[in-house]
């Protein structure tokens, strides 16, 4: 059997940064709130002319560009995003029009939230391995991460729109006979009680600080307390599973990449299980919480840092809205 390997990585970072301190004038809260409750810092929004579309599309040519291949090789492409600028055609087949990737590769996007890059990587996995998707001429897939939250924020309210961000991220994977690979996928229908959001219409020319035609109609909504709940006992069980399905312990693997929502989540479970701040990448801090796109942008990260080298081991565990949750063993 073989499994998937990231050979590449690729990030649009949206032109806007807003500093808590930026937000402190549009909202009753303030810089140390935020910084303490959450560890955020900093956060981007799109501009005029960025969307999760062309976002996606910048973070997957980088990706092309930093692993030298070309869109040709490509053989399907899975965008994970819970607010696109359309539903069909899919962002994916768009992403495919905007890089020319125009021979037949398999697209098409999914929602599961903040746990949306890791159900992408276990259908890419499943798919590669028996042989639906790509093949010896395009041995590689796109998986890419993008969001635009900020369509779907209220900023009069401080309890979420201190949280999120925009952003994308791309990964190109292809099997490789070394690799190993082991992903976890999980759901449980609770929007009701721990995350709802009404969709309506998102007006796509909508921008930081919001102005939209019909604010009733787009708001994400939380239960803040309840999801923090939820998270870290769903972080604490895949690190469970990701060590009894791999046989690595985390004390031994590398590094622990969780979504990044909240610094106090990932805190709480690293205490709990003991482990040193090193293992636990984090970059929300810049960012704030960018859902789907917020697991590969930090590995794009670790991997401009060089933390990735060949032989690196490392889990990665998302949670979210819906309520879904997942977790995925990759090796470098
Ligand atoms: N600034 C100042 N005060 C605030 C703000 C703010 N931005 N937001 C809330 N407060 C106030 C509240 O009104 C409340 O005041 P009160 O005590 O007078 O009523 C007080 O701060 C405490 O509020 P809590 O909601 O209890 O604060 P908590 O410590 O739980 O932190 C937070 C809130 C940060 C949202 C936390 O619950 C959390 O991180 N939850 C998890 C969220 C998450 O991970 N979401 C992502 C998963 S889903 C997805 O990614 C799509």
């Amino acid at each position: 059997m073989s499994f998937i390997k990231i050979i590449g990585m690729g990030k649009a970072v949206p032109s806007i940064r807003v500093r808590n301190q930026d937000l402190e004038k549009t909202v009753e809260t303030s810089d140390a709130w935020i910084r303490s409750r959450t560890g955020i810092k900093a956060r981007h929004f799109c501009g005029k002319g960025e969307s999760a579309l062309s976002l996606a599309a910048a973070a997957a040519e980088n990706a092309l560009r930093s692993s030298a291949v070309i869109p040709a090789q490509v053989g399907l492409v899975i965008t994970a995003c819970v607010n696109p600028d359309c539903f069909v055609p899919s962002m994916a087949c768009l992403v495919e029009e905007k890089l020319g990737i125009c021979h037949g590769a398999a697209a098409f996007d999914i929602n599961a939230a903040c746990s949306g890059f890791i159900y992408s990587l276990q259908i890419a996995q499943a798919l590669m391995e028996n042989g639906s998707a790509c093949d010896q001429a395009h041995p590689y897939a796109l998986l890419i991460g993008t969001e635009q939250l900020s369509r779907m924020l209220n900023f009069k309210d401080r309890s979420t729109c201190v949280l999120f961000g925009d952003g994308a991220a791309a990964a190109l994977v292809r099997l490789d006979d070394e690799a190993v690979f082991f992903s976890h996928t999980a759901a449980r229908g609770d929007a009701g009680k721990l995350f709802a959001q009404t969709i309506g219409p998102n007006d796509m020319n909508a921008h930081y600080p919001a102005a939209r035609t019909d604010p009733a109609a787009s708001w994400l909504k939380m239960d803040g307390p309840g999801v923090f709940r939820f998270a870290v006992t769903a972080l604490e069980e895949e690190i469970r599973l990701l060590e009894e399905k791999s046989g690595v312990g985390a004390g031994d693997i590398d590094y622990i990449v969780c979504h990044q929502a909240n610094a106090r989540i990932i805190e709480h479970v690293r205490k709990r299980r003991g482990l040193p701040k090193e293992k636990f990448f984090m970059n929300l801090q810049e960012y704030g919480n960018t859902s789907g796109a917020s697991i590969p942008l930090a590995l794009c990260e670790m991997m401009e840092k060089g933390m990735l080298q060949s032989g690196r081991r490392i889990f990665c565990i998302g949670f979210g809205a819906g309520l879904t949750w997942a977790g995925a063993y990759l090796t470098f």
